[in-house]
């Protein structure tokens, strides 16, 4: 028996399960054109995402979608979208491209999104008008079995950690799921396929689309101007190119439900860290309190900004890990050194500058030796200003390109001592054990 089976197994929920959880969304669209109807607006409701395509996994949300003509103004649309919100799940405020609520009905999480009616995927007022139509795509392109097999690719990506738009995963959206199945015709055809994509890999389904600069670049069927696989970052394609051959090799339930990972303690981290004979350097700053996505996205923007400072700078950053909370971001660094020599050479102008003498002038008492020349250039020893890496990056953050909304006043340092004694175990595991969730 192929773990598919034993997976198809776990995940798909029972009949009872299905009937509960539509006959839940039912009452829940229901009660929301009650409310609509009672308010006199005219709007047109359906649930869609996976509960309405039948390619949800066990515990769905619902994503109900509160259909407004196009002639209700877009700020009238908003409003009305999550006073509903607040009224009929107790709804949370949530803003992706525009603003909805998160809440609960009856047990079952909902996501409530106001969007228009459009006549087509190509006339849109807002990205969510889009989502209808991905809705009756995949509904009238499968049958059970496909169905099934999407839910095997989605339980997959989460098992290998690439399920997700969001910009803390950079990975792969349900919807993608169901199209690279779709397209494909099956679980394990979509793999085999995966193992030989590479950086660039365009897929067609529908109608190819203008040209796209992207990793990966699959047409929306239903609007071929846009990439259904935007979200996805080229490390989180390849992790999933990766993980397609390892499983097409051994197949195994672990892909679909790793084990959770264990922590290393204090005393693993000290003693990896003395063998690697690396140094640990954590930034901080204070959480912006902006939009959850927005910060995910800036905290990568700020590691990759940092981590290149440390390069340019002599430190050698080998890793790097992130995370944050309601309180601050942290981001941690492993490099081959965090002090830098007391001196450096500095390359001054080549010889034949009218300037070069400026050069000479300026370093001919240098107490660290003269001038000398190499390669066509002045060079000189000199003492360095700044030696540590807090120093050199408290120097360069304000044009290192940390994420926009991060405040750069806010930063704080915290050493190797202190990161070893201290600094995040989940972050410090990820950097000194880098294993991939099926690998453990
Ligand atoms: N959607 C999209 N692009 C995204 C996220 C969402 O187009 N990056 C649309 C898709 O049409 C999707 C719907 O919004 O079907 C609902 O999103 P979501 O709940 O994230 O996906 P589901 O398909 O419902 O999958 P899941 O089982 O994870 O809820
Ligand atoms: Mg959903």
């Amino acid at each position: 028996m192929e773990p598919e089976d034993e997976v198809l197994r776990r995940i798909v929920p029972t009949p009872e399960e299905c009937g509960e959880i539509v006959g839940t969304a039912e009452s829940l669209k229901k009660a929301a054109e009650e409310y609509f109807a009672a308010k006199g607006i005219d709007v047109s409701v359906r649930y869609v995402g996976s509960v309405a395509k039948g390619t949800f996994l066990r515990d769905p949300d619902v994503d109900l979608f509160i259909m407004f003509p196009e002639s209700v103004p877009k700020t009238d649309m908003e409003r009305l979208g999550i006073e509903a919100g607040i009224d009929l799940i107790d709804g949370r405020m949530m803003y992706a491209e525009h603003p909805y609520t998160t809440g609960n009905y009856r047990g079952l999480s909902v996501d409530l999104v106001p969007c228009y009616a459009v006549d087509s995927a190509e006339h849109l007022q807002t990205s969510v008008d889009r989502t209808p139509f991905h809705t009756d795509y995949i509904l009238s392109h499968t049958d059970p079995t496909l169905r099934d097999q999407m839910r095997l690719t989605k339980k997959f990506m989460k098992g290998i950690g690439t399920y997700g738009a969001e910009p803390d995963v950079r990975g792969f959206s349900g919807y993608l799921c169901e199209v690279l199945t779709l397209h494909y015709g099956g679980f394990r055809e979509l793999l085999k396929a995966a193992s030989s994509w590479r950086e660039g890999t365009v897929i067609v389904q529908e109608k190819r689309g203008p040209d796209m600069d992207a990793p990966l670049v699959l047409y929306d069927p239903v609007d071929r101007k846009r990439n259904v696989a935007s979200a996805v970052h080229l490390d989180t394609m390849c992790r999933f190119i990766m993980a397609a051959r390892e499983y097409l090799a051994h197949p195994d339930l672990k892909f679909f439900f790793p084990s959770p990972r264990k922590l290393m303690d204090r005393e693993e981290v000290m003693r990896t860290i003395e063998e690697r004979g690396t140094r640990f350097l954590t930034v901080t700053f204070s959480n912006p309190g902006i939009i959850e996505e927005n910060l995910q996205a800036q905290i990568w923007k700020s590691q990759y900004a940092l981590l290149r400072r440390l390069g340019e700078n002599g430190f050698g950053p080998l890793m790097a890990a992130h995370g944050y909370d309601n309180d601050r971001v942290t981001i941690i660094f492993e490099m081959e050194r965090d002090v830098l020599s007391k001196l450096h050479r500095h390359a001054g102008p080549p010889v034949w500058i009218g300037t070069s003498s400026n050069f000479l002038e300026k370093w001919k008492d240098n107490p660290c030796g003269q001038p000398f020349i190499e390669a066509g250039r002045w060079n000189v020893v000199a003492e360095r200003g700044l030696r540590t890496a807090p120093e050199v990056l408290a120097s360069e953050i304000h044009r290192s390109g940390i994420g926009k909304d991060l405040d750069q006043s806010s930063v704080c340092f915290t050493g190797h001592d202190g990161t070893v004694a201290e600094g995040d175990l989940a972050l410090l595991t990820e950097i000194l054990d880098p294993r991939e969730p099926w690998e453990f």
